[in-house]
């Protein structure tokens, strides 16, 4: 196992990927670090829906094109859709006082987070895309309409070298009071 800093520094969109299938079992690993993230009241209010099946993973690219980019989504041997509960099981005084969904997208935001690095870890390529209207996703595959999809990652073994980080510097975000 590598320092964690040297794996986020690794981590990088990928958006070529070998024809090669993801190992269920690697799929199920990706998901299993997600579960780990924190989320408000320990609510983990996060679905993940693996998509392997050829047709599936085609009709899903499809709806990854809307702004006219993804095409490279036609090729990725894997996706998993992160998606949000309408409903977290969050404690009554939170949600009374913040209402019961203020921290989900968060939670599902670091899960995601999570799941990436794992898929670094196990030498996958990945990438988020953000591109996509919630119900059409939904409605292919099957998620609750209640809940609301929130990312696609595209998943394989990479066809392509990482590009160089491109990141604001620490002095320029950081304030120490
Ligand atoms: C919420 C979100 C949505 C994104 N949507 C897309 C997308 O639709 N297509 C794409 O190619 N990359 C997408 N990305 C990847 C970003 O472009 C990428 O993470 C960013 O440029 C930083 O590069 P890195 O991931 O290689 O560090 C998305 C990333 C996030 C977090």
């Amino acid at each position: 196992m590598e320092k964690f800093i040297e794996l986020a520094k690794k981590r990088g969109s990928c958006r070529a990927f070998t024809d090669k299938a993801v190992e269920k079992e690697l799929l199920l690993s990706c998901v299993e670090a997600a579960s780990l993230a924190p989320s408000a009241c320990n609510s983990q209010p996060w679905k993940f829906t693996i998509v392997t099946d050829p047709e599936k993973r085609k009709e899903l690219a499809e709806l990854t094109h809307d702004t006219g980019f993804n095409q490279w989504a036609d090729k990725a041997p894997a996706f998993i859709v992160v998606s949000e509960d309408a409903h977290p099981a969050v404690i009554k005084s939170v949600a009374d006082r913040y209402g019961e969904s203020r921290f989900s997208e968060g939670d599902v935001g670091m899960a995601t987070a999570y799941l990436l690095l794992q898929a670094e870890e196990l030498g996958l390529g990945s990438c988020v895309i953000g591109t996509f209207v919630d119900a059409k996703v939904k409605r292919l595959l099957g998620i609750s309409e209640a809940d609301t999809a929130r990312a696609i990652i595209a998943l394989g073994y990479p066809a392509e070298a990482p590009r160089p980080k491109k990141r604001k510097g620490v002095e320029e975000i950081a304030k120490i009071i």
